[in-house]
């Protein structure tokens, strides 16, 4: 489940190209995360995936034509186009973004679009050639200039076997555009909210580094959940294998000096500091420029304190930690709370199963400096990710008054 898709009346509109199979995934993906989804397709769609595959993925009726007569809406067309919240355009082939640039309303989809008051979104998909054609780019600026969101296409390995771009973005990059989309005007519309995620790197030469377990799902979750709440983000990642999230803004770093630099700068009239990032507490205090040879004998390192970044930054209104901690869990966690001036601190226990480091689930606890305890169950760390927000908008509000 996503929070910010479920009982959302996504309207996917599909055309024909080679990606509809693309869409089924992206109908799929909806629908998890808790969606309801009414697929239009154009009558090309249905020459490359039968209707029957959305209907069978969206559990929902699919609208194939103008005047459908087994309809249970009188005109459906505009039944779809009023109760969106979304309409998403998946592929967008060039015929269906010329007709949608010109007000043409000849089909189900293209009607829908005409009628409906929802944000519309695009990803064009057509061989590479075509995407560059003076006349579609055209179009394109017009849908913008109409306020349609453009996502795509990508560049590689076309249906026609040349490479270029054209191909449509993948699904699950869509399906953050569309999380970010349906977020806007959100809780925390307004609101500038910086995100630190993944274990610093600290070089002991060039070949070797100290670091640790964290991979920065928990950050970037949190990342994605705020941008889903309406904020505006910046996440300061040091992950090392997961992607940027859309519709949002990344700053990639290494060590815990870069970490702190960019949060410093990201930090400048934020409303809130989250940090997730698993921080390296020590450098060498001279990384070698040379790879180090074995010696025979044992290797001493000086090694040297990295800044305290939660505890010296400045600028935040709200500043949220995390504890990740293997006892003594709310003791530990409240002591950091306390010495590092937080206003909130989430504690989770590593040693717990399906809990901190690389796993997708967490289970935390969140204290505030109120006194407050908020011991949570095992849950997906976008779950916790909103949790987390949800209690630091609380106090966000509660400084601002
Ligand atoms: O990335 P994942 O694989 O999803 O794992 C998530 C996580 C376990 C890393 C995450 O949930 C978590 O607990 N992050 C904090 C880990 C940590 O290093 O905690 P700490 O107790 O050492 O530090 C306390 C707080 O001070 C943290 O918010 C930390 O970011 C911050 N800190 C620490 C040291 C330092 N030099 N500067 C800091 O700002």
């Amino acid at each position: 489940m996503i929070p910010v898709l479920k009982g959302k009346n996504v309207v996917l509109g599909v055309t024909g190209s080679i990606a509809c199979y693309k869409a089924v995934d992206l109908a799929s993906k909806l629908t998890q995360g808790g969606a309801l989804v009414d697929v239009v397709m154009s009558e090309d769609a249905t020459r490359f995936v039968a209707p029957l595959a959305f209907g069978s993925i969206t559990h929902r009726a699919v609208t194939t034509s103008l005047f459908d007569p087994d309809s249970e809406l009188s005109v459906e067309h505009v039944a779809l186009a009023d109760r969106a919240d979304i309409l998403v355009v998946a592929p967008a082939t060039a015929n269906t973004l010329a007709k949608m640039s010109l007000g043409l309303t000849d089909n189900a989809l293209v009607a829908t679009y005409a009628a409906t008051a929802a944000p519309v979104l695009v990803a064009p998909a057509m061989d590479g050639h075509m995407w560059e054609n003076a006349a579609i780019q055209e179009n394109v600026s017009r849908l913008k200039h109409h306020g349609v969101r453009v996502v795509g296409p990508d560049s590689g390995y076309l249906a026609s076997g040349k490479v270029g771009a054209g191909r449509m973005a993948a699904p699950e990059v869509i399906l953050d555009y569309v999380r970010a989309v349906l977020g806007q005007g959100g809780p925390l519309a307004g609101s500038r909210i910086v995100v630190s995620a993944g274990g610093t790197r600290e070089p002991l030469d060039p070949v070797r580094v100290i670091t640790n377990r964290s991979s920065g799902k928990m950050g970037h979750a949190l990342a994605e959940a705020a941008r889903d709440m309406g904020a505006s983000v910046t996440l300061v990642s040091a992950s090392e294998t997961l992607d940027a999230p859309p519709a949002l803004e990344i700053v990639r770093v290494e060590t815990a000096i870069e970490m702190r630099d960019a949060i410093e700068e990201a930090c400048q009239g934020a409303d809130a500091l989250i940090m997730a990032a698993a921080v390296s507490d020590y450098r060498a205090a001279e990384a070698s420029s040379h790879k180090l040879k074995k010696t025979g004998g044992p290797l001493s390192l000086t090694l040297v304190q990295n800044p305290d970044i939660l505890a010296s930054v400045e600028g935040p209104t709200v500043r949220v930690g995390f504890a990740a901690e293997s006892r003594d869990l709310l003791e530990n966690a409240n002591s950091k709370l306390v010495s590092k001036g937080l206003d909130m601190i989430v504690a989770n226990d590593i040693t717990e199963l399906g809990s901190g480091f690389g796993a997708d689930t967490n289970k935390a606890a969140i204290l505030t400096a109120d006194g407050e305890i908020h011991q949570l169950p095992v849950m997906s760390k976008l779950e916790l990710a909103h949790r987390v927000l949800e209690q630091m908008s609380n106090i966000l509000i509660a400084k601002e008054e």
